[in-house]
């Protein structure tokens, strides 16, 4: 059988994928949260699972050293998903992407024509993009995490961060003021693998599309 690689993320998206490899067939030996290892192999001898920050998934794919993988729709944006072929949205890790304030701050007089408005956010490129779309001067601050401190310690007067159940909105007396898309995450496969390795390939993502299909 010809080799094939998967590269995932730990934590959510690899807890919320397990179930679709087992639909697969397949079945990791080792949990990468208990494990330090990077490669973990599964039952099958020729199919291994690679384990990436979730921001590299698009990369590790992109370059074919992963076959296929699953990524963030907020991932594949900031990517760009070049080289990548995006058959599935697997409805995992759902979530949206929004724009928050402190509680009290007035967002629509800062984005009247003319104000300058100071985001931060671990996605620039989608935080540039919307605002341009509404024609407001941003000046962005790129942040790796824990977004939700940056207002409220002056560093930022608005965030772009994903929100699902509100929680940490809610714990840091911050509120969404924006919707800018809805997320989840979708099964990106590398285009020479899926030429090479169609045979491979096609059954697992056919696999992937009825399990989710099933799920919804
Ligand atoms: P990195 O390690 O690269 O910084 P990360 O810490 O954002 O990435 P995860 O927290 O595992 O990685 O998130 C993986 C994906 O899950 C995100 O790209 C996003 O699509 C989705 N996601 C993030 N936060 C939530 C959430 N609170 N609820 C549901 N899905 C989420
Ligand atoms: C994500 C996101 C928010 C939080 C939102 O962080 O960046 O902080 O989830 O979820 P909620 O609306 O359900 O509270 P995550 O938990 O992935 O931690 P991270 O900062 O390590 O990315």
């Amino acid at each position: 059988m010809k080799p094939l690689t998967i590269a995932l993320s730990k934590g959510r998206i690899f807890d919320e994928t397990l179930p679709l490899l087992a639909a697969a067939g397949i079945h990791p030996t080792e949990n990468p949260e208990k494990s330090r290892k990077l490669i973990i192999a599964t039952n099958h001898a020729h199919i291994r699972l690679v384990i990436v920050r979730a921001s590299d998934v698009p990369t590790y794919v992109q370059y074919g050293t992963a076959d296929f993988g699953i990524a963030g729709k907020d991932v594949l944006i900031e990517h760009g998903g070049d080289g990548l072929y995006q058959p599935l949205d697997l409805k995992i890790a759902q979530c949206r992407m929004m724009v928050a304030v402190r509680k009290g701050f007035d967002y629509a007089a800062a984005v009247q024509p003319g104000c300058r408005l100071r985001v931060a956010s671990k996605y620039p490129n989608i935080a540039a993009e919307h605002f341009a779309d509404k024609g407001v001067h941003v000046d962005l601050i790129k942040l790796y995490g824990s977004m939700e401190l940056a207002p409220l310690v002056g560093l930022s007067d608005a965030i772009v961060d994903l929100v699902s159940t509100g929680n940490t909105l809610k714990a840091n007396d911050l509120e969404a003021v924006e919707h800018i898309a809805d997320i989840s995450s979708r099964l990106i496969v590398n285009k020479a693998a899926l030429k090479l390795k169609y045979d491979v390939i096609q059954p697992i993502i056919d696999t992937f599309a009825a399990a989710t299909q099933q799920a919804a």
